[in-house]
C-alpha cells in the first residue's frame, strides 16, 4: 500500500512524478503529494484527496525542478488528512521524506525525539524518519539516511531528498517494494515499474537493507553499511499499453475482458496436451516431479482472492496428487507456529508478490525447512523472491483493485502443477482430459463474455439490493466466496459466500423475496446436491439466480435468472463460473455509482500486516 516515485534527470520532475503517481494509484488513493527540489529549496504541494484533486490544486502552478519525490496514500498510522499526507519533513523543511510501509517503533522513536527537543507535527510514523535522518546529518545525505534507518524497525521503501544536498536523491527498501529506472539522462525510483515503464523498461530491484543514491552522475547501491553491491539491471517486459484502459471505461471491466489472452499466456509453453501434463521451468530443479514423493503433506497460503484460488488448489492437488492438502490464510498460518519441516511443502499465492501476510508465512515456513513454491504475477516482487522456486501466472498487470483475472490465471496455474506433480500417479486418462480441457478454455471465457449484455440485465434487477447470498459446493464452494467478495468489494453490498449444505445450518434464516441467492450449479458430481439446495431456497421465496453449464434445462423453473457457461473438466469448471459473477459485480458496482477501480478503504497491494 502507498506508492512512491522518484525522478533525477534534465526534464520538469513535477509532470513525471505526477503521471506516476496515476500510475500507481491502485496501491492507495487517500492523499498525494509532491516535492521537487530546486535553486536550494524544496517546494511541495500535498493534500487529502486522490491524485486528480492534487493535480487540479496545482492547476498550471506547477513546482520546477529537475529533482523530486512524490507519494500516494493509503493511511495507516494518522487519518488521511492533508497534514498527514506525504512527503514529511524536519522541522527545518529542507529533508523531504516519501515512505511506504511501517515504522514499528514509531512511538518509542517519537518519545526519544520529543526528549531531543523535536515537535512532532504530525500522527504519521514517517515524521520519525525525517527527523531521525535530520539528527544524523552530517553534511551527506545517503550517510544520514543510513544512520536513520538503523534506529528503526519495521517496514519501508522509501525516497529522500534535500536541499541540502540538492543533487541526489537517496532510497531504500525493507519489506516494501522499490525499484530503480535506468533511463537515458533520467534515473527513477518507484514502488511498482508501472509508474516509470513509460520512460524507461530497465530496472533494478532492490532488496531488503538495501540502499540506492541517484545523482547527476549515476546510481550506485550498498547496503545500509555504506558496503557497494552490484546489482543486475532487469527489462520489464510489458509497456505502457499493456497498462493503459484500452477503450473500456474501468481497469477492471478490461482485466475480466482480457482473461482468454491472460489465462492462455499462463499456459504458454507449459502444457503438453498430448502428453497431457506441463512442463514447469521454474519449478523442475527444487521441485523435481519425481519428488513429489518426499512430502507428506502440502499447505498452500494466500490473501483475498488468491486464497480463493488455493482452496481450489487444494481440491485439485488432494485429488489428483493424493497427498494431504490444507489451505490457510498466510495471516492466522504464520502466527500459531505451524508444524512444518523437510517433509513439508508450502505452496504461497499471491497477485501482487507483496502481501505482506504472506510473505512473513513464506519466512515461518522456510524457517521450519519446508519447502516453499510461489505462484506469483508480479516478476521480480518479494514474494517470487523469498521462495525457493516458483511459476508465474504472467497474466500482465492487474490494475483494478477487484483481482480478476490474477484469479483465474491462479486457478491455471494451480492446475498446471497438479498435472506437473501428479504424472506419477494414476488415472493418466484423467489427466489427458484436464490437459485436453485447459486447451479449450481460452476460447470457452470468450463465450462467456459474450453474454455481457445479458448479465447487465440481470444487475439492472438487483442493484438496489441490500444483500446476496452466495452457495457452492465441490470445486464451485471457493467460487461462491469470490463472487461474494467481488460484489461486496466493489459495490459495498453485503453479500456472504456459504458451502450450499451449510445453507441450512444458518443463512437460510435469511431467506425471502429480498434475498437474492446466486448458485453456482454447474453440471457435475454434487449438481443433484445443490439442486435440492435450490428447492430449498425456492420453497421460503427467495430470488434464485443460477450459472449453470449450457444444455442444462432443468432449472428453468426453479431459478429467476439463469447464466450458462461451457462445460469443462470439473476441476477447471471455476474458471468459467466465476466469470458471470466477476461481470455481475462491475455492473451492480457501476449501476450503484461506485468506484470500480478505486474501492473505498481498499488498496491492491496490501504490505502492511
Ligand atoms: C488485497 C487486494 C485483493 C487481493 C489480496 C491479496 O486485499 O485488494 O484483490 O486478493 O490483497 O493480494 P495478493 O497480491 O497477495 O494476491
Amino acid at each position: 500500500m502507498c506508492g512512491i516515485v522518484g525522478y533525477i534527470g534534465t526534464a520538469e520532475a513535477t509532470p513525471l512524478l505526477l503521471e506516476g503517481l496515476r500510475r500507481l494509484e491502485y496501491r492507495g488513493y487517500d492523499s498525494a503529494g509532491v516535492t521537487v527540489c530546486a535553486n536550494g529549496s524544496l517546494d511541495t504541494r500535498k493534500m487529502a484527496g486522490k491524485i486528480i484533486d492534487l493535480e487540479q490544486a496545482i492547476g498550471g502552478n506547477l513546482p520546477k525542478g529537475t529533482l523530486g519525490i512524490a507519494h500516494t496514500r493509503w493511511a495507516t498510522h494518522g487519518a488521511p488528512t492533508s497534514n498527514n499526507a506525504h512527503p514529511h519533513f524536519n522541522a527545518a523543511e529542507d529533508i523531504a521524506v516519501v515512505h511506504n510501509g511501517i515504522i514499528e517503533n514509531a512511538s518509542v522513536l517519537r518519545q526519544k525525539l520529543e526528549e531531543l527537543g523535536h515537535l512532532l507535527r504530525t500522527e504519521t510514523d514517517t515524521e520519525v524518519l525525517a527527523l531521525l535522518i535530520d539528527e544524523a546529518y552530517d553534511d551527506n545525505l545517503e550517510e544520514a539516511v543510513a544512520a536513520a534507518l538503523q534506529q528503526v524497525e519495521g517496514t519501508y521503501g522509501i525516497a529522500v531528498v534535500s536541499s541540502r544536498d540538492p543533487d541526489k536523491l537517496v532510497a531504500a527498501r525493507n519489506g516494501s517494494p522499490l525499484l530503480l529506472g535506468i533511463g537515458e539522462n533520467s534515473l527513477f525510483v518507484a514502488s511498482d515499474a508501472a509508474a516509470i515503464v513509460e520512460h524507461t523498461r530497465d530496472v533494478i530491484y532492490l532488496d531488503d537493507g538495501e540502499l540506492a543514491v541517484l545523482d547527476r552522475h549515476g546510481y550506485r547501491t550498498s547496503d545500509l553499511r555504506g558496503r557497494p553491491l552490484t546489482k543486475e539491471v532487469s527489462r520489464v517486459s510489458w509497456d505502457l499499453g499493456t497498462i493503459e484502459r484500452g477503450g473500456f471505461p474501468h481497469y477492471m471491466l478490461k482485466e475480466i475482458f482480457e482473461q482468454p489472452d491472460s489465462v492462455r499466456d499462463t499456459m504458454r509453453g507449459r502444457l503438453l496436451v498430448e502428453q497431457g501434463t506441463a512442463r514447469l521451468g521454474g519449478l523442475s530443479s527444487c521441485l523435481p516431479s519425481q519428488d513429489i514423493g518426499k512430502y507428506n503433506r502440502i499447505v498452500l497460503t494466500a490473501c483475498g482472492t488468491s486464497w480463493h484460488a488455493a482452496l481450489i488448489g487444494e481440491y485439485m492437488l488432494e485429488e489428483f496428487a493424493r497427498i494431504p492438502v490444507e489451505t490457510e490464510y498466510a495471516s492466522e498460518f504464520r502466527y500459531r507456529d505451524p508444524v512444518l519441516d523437510e517433509r513439508s511443502l508450502v505452496i504461497a499465492i499471491s497477485q501482487s508478490g507483496e502481501t505482506a501476510d504472506t510473505l512473513a508465512a513464506i519466512r515461518e515456513a522456510k524457517e521450519k525447512g519446508a519447502k516453499v513454491v510461489s505462484i506469483v504475477n508480479v516478476v521480480g516482487s518479494s514474494i517470487a523472491r523469498a521462495a525457493d522456486c516458483g511459476v508465474y501466472i504472467h497474466a500482465g498487470p492487474e490494475i483494478g483493485v477487484a483481482s480478476t483475472k490474477a484469479f483465474t490465471s491462479q486457478v491455471v496455474a494451480l492446475a498446471l502443477i497438479t498435472l506437473y506433480l501428479s504424472t506419477q500417479s494414476e488415472p493418466l486418462l484423467e489427466q489427458a482430459a484436464v490437459a485436453e480441457a485447459l486447451h479449450r478454455l481460452p476460447d470457452q471465457i470468450n463465450q462467456i463474455l459474450g453474454r455481457n449484455d445479458e448479465i447487465r440485465g440481470m444487475a439492472e434487477r438487483y442493484h438496489l439490493n441490500k444483500n446476496f447470498l452466495y452457495l457452492g459446493r465441490g470445486y464451485n464452494f471457493p467460487v461462491a466466496l469470490e463472487g461474494a467478495l467481488k460484489l461486496k468489494e466493489i459495490s459495498y453490498i453485503h453479500a456472504e459466500g456459504y458451502p450450499a449444505a451449510e445453507m441450512k445450518h444458518g443463512p437460510i434464516a435469511l431467506i425471502d423475496e429480498n434475498m437474492p441467492v446466486v448458485f453456482i450449479a454447474p453440471r457435475g458430481r454434487v449438481y443433484q446436491k445443490i439442486l435440492s439446495n435450490i428447492e430449498e431456497v425456492k420453497a421460503r421465496g427467495g430470488r434464485v439466480i443460477a450459472i449453470t453449464t449450457e444444455g442444462n434445462g432443468e432449472l428453468d423453473r426453479l431459478a429467476d435468472h439463469i447464466v450458462t457457461v461451457p462445460t469443462t473438466h470439473e476441476m477447471l469448471q471455476p474458471v468459467l463460473t466465476v466469470i458471470p459473477l466477476q461481470l455481475l459485480a462491475y455492473h451492480i458496482a457501476v449501476l450503484r455509482g461506485c468506484n470500480v477501480d478505486q474501492p473505498r478503504n481498499l488498496a491492491k497491494s496490501v504490505t502492511v500486516e
